[in-house]
């Protein structure tokens, strides 16, 4: 039975190979940053207000702009089309359903026109890494805006290639290698390898970042190219202003963990940031979420969108972000998990098994709806046992 997150995560572990399961599970280095951001929401406390007489909840709010049925975004993860075929569409689908906005990121494996046709109605945003080659960036922000996606998450945390010291030993990496312990990983998950990796093979070729120019798969031209779209290392808040001057719709900068930065944000024009540690994928050594949200919230939450994300593991851990001052929170590995444990229907029942979870605690608290939980007075840090 698929109960819990915690339930989803051991069914995508056993039906994955081991290589992308921990691409998609773990952190970078000694795994501190991963266990701190976990530690730092287990630490904070909701105060109900009991008798409250509320007889329902509305967990719907408004995020730039848009009312939406939840305070839910599906959170951009690179290669969500290795989990399952099609995985990108499959996400988008099922978040659609749930009127649950999805973010496409830069690595995705199915392009965003794709995903638009196969979800015409999805609330889509996407994500931006940019590119050394400026041109090529220009390119796909001009494909992304024809694909009529409302927002662009422009990630600022990104500017090195993180230390993944499991994925060399387990041999993960894109464009993929089919070295023996790959091949060796994939023969004992046959699941995956004849419903995912075979059709995809079957279809023209072994996936890879659909976004990337065609050449980045080819062996030959793949030097040149690789450079052309390696991220810049070099990205500055002139570049969030020059893509505020190209980009007509909501401009967003995730991965910001300092009220400095949050002001520099509002500063250039953003409408919103996304306050994250990235997962605890990138840096080591990065304050959690939790413990910066709230300054940062009260220095900026009244001329900017504040999101969270990072750790989210139950609904509670959603409304704890709420509680703290952030407007809505991503889900990165969550619906990854849904996704490998049963495809779009998995996706979209532990969606669906969140915003219950959120609801019942709302329920406890005695909050009629998100705004009431913004408040410095519902919530606390206490020390974990
Ligand atoms: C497998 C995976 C791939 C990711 N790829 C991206 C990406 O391409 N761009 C990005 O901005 N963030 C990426 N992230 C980070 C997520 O957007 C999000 O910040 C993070 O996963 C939130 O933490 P959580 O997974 O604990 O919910 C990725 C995360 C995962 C787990």
């Amino acid at each position: 039975m698929l109960l819990n997150a915690a339930d989803y995560r051991e069914k995508a572990r056993r039906r994955l190979p081991r290589g992308l399961f921990e691409y998609i599970d773990r952190g970078t280095e000694d795994e501190q940053a991963l266990t701190r951001l976990r530690g730092s929401l287990d630490a904070v406390t909701l105060r109900p207000s009991v008798l409250s007489g509320h007889a329902s909840r509305y967990i719907g709010t408004t995020l730039f702009g848009r009312g939406l049925p939840t305070p839910l975004v599906v959170a951009p993860t690179a290669l969500a089309g290795l989990v399952a075929h099609d995985g990108e569409l499959k996400l988008a689908r099922a978040a659609a359903a749930l009127g649950i906005p999805f973010c496409v990121s830069t690595q995705s494996v199915t392009t965003i026109e794709v995903i638009r046709r196969a979800a015409p109605d999805a609330a889509l945003w996407f994500q931006l890494y940019v590119w050394r080659d400026r041109a090529l960036t220009a390119d796909l922000l001009k494909r992304v805006r024809a694909s009529d996606c409302e927002c662009l998450v422009v990630t600022a945390d990104t500017q090195m290639s993180p230390n993944r010291e499991y994925n060399q030993r387990n041999g993960f990496g894109i464009p993929f290698k089919p070295i023996v312990r790959n091949v060796a990983d994939m023969a004992v998950h046959p699941g995956w390898l004849l419903g995912v990796m075979l059709r995809y093979v079957l279809a023209g070729g072994v996936p890879t970042y659909g976004h990337y120019p065609p050449e980045f798969r080819s062996a030959i031209t793949r030097a040149s190219v690789a450079d052309a779209v390696r991220l810049r290392t070099d990205l500055s808040w002139d570049d969030v202003k020059r893509l505020r001057d190209e980009w007509p719709g909501k401009l967003i900068v995730k991965g910001v963990l300092s009220v400095e930065d949050a002001k520099l944000a509002d500063g250039v024009g953003a409408d919103g940031i996304v306050v994250s540690a990235h997962g605890g994928r990138n840096l080591d050594c990065l304050p959690s979420p939790a413990s910066c949200l709230p300054a940062i919230a009260e220095a900026v939450g009244d001329s900017m969108v504040v999101l969270a994300d990072s750790g989210v593991r139950r609904g509670t851990d959603a409304l704890k972000y709420l509680a703290m001052g952030a407007q809505g929170v991503m889900l990165g590995r969550l619906p990854l998990w849904g996704l490998a444990a049963g495809g779009e229907e998995g996706a979209r029942a532990i969606l669906s098994m969140m915003l219950r979870e959120i609801d019942t605690a709302m329920g406890f608290l005695g909050v009629e709806n998100i705004a009431a939980l913004r408040n410095p007075a519902r919530w606390s840090v206490e020390a974990v046992n």
